[in-house]
């Protein structure tokens, strides 16, 4: 149970600084995306721990899978490679998953493990806590579909309208973004427009627990008015 008297509904993570990390350690800059990884599944379980009920991963937007074709191929395979325990993980915790993102630009058996995770976590879709990963994902891009989609079916879009049809579908309340650059890099702009966002000038793999009880803490601490006076 958190001991925050609040909590953020929403956790955005924006994982940068593996590549950092690993060759601040004299290694290659696939072990800080392997890292990274264990590291996600850790933060987000103690995020849920801490009461928090959304948590949403940047794991790669659509500009990263422009990266060279051997570092791309590997933070995919992490997928593969890490569904054991990213399941186990979240079993214990009955959290679902969902990944969100230009999933047809992924190799199939990539997808084809995504859709996996996602069935194996199903039963607790009705729980109300879910971990989201942004894979080959970009803002600007969901926006644009998303517009296109309702133009499609012919609708006067409102606010909420739109806001559902939305990869992710939900306001974010706090977003963290480690490595030390202060931007949102095309990370759901829709749904940040009123999120609390923290920088912390740690690489992703040194984010533990303690770094998001501090972050959770600072957010606890602001008082969120949403343009209104109080
Ligand atoms: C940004 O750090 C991080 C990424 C592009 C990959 C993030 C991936 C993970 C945390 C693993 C989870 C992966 C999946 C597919 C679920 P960077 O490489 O840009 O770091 P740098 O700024 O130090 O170079």
């Amino acid at each position: 149970m958190s001991d925050f008297a609040f909590v953020p509904k929403h956790l955005g993570l924006i994982m940068d600084g593996n590549g950092r990390w690993a060759l601040s350690h004299g290694l290659p800059r696939t072990d800080g995306h392997t890292r990274g990884m264990v590291n996600m599944i850790s933060v987000a379980s103690h995020a849920f721990d801490m009461g928090v009920k959304t948590v949403t991963c940047y794991s790669m937007s659509t500009e990263n899978l422009n990266r060279e074709k051997s570092e791309v191929d590997h933070i995919l395979s992490l997928v593969i490679k890490y569904f054991d325990p990213f399941l186990e993980a979240f079993r214990q915790k009955r959290v679902c998953a969902k990944f969100v993102g230009q999933l047809e630009l992924l190799p199939e058996e990539i997808r084809a493990s995504l859709k996996r995770t996602e069935e194996q976590l199903k039963e607790f879709e009705d729980l109300g806590r879910t971990i989201y990963i942004a894979i080959a994902y970009g803002s600007r891009t969901e926006i644009v579909n998303t517009v296109n989609s309702l133009i499609e079916k012919g609708k006067a879009v409102t606010e909420q309208d739109f806001q559902s049809s939305l990869s992710l579908p939900h306001n974010l309340d706090l977003v963290i973004r480690t490595g030390g650059e202060s931007r949102l890099s095309n990370f759901f702009l829709y749904q940040c427009a009123y999120a609390e966002l923290y920088f912390s000038d740690k690489f992703f793999p040194d984010f533990g627990e303690r770094e998001l009880d501090e972050a959770l803490e600072w957010y606890a601490g602001r008082s969120r008015r949403y343009g209104l006076v109080k």
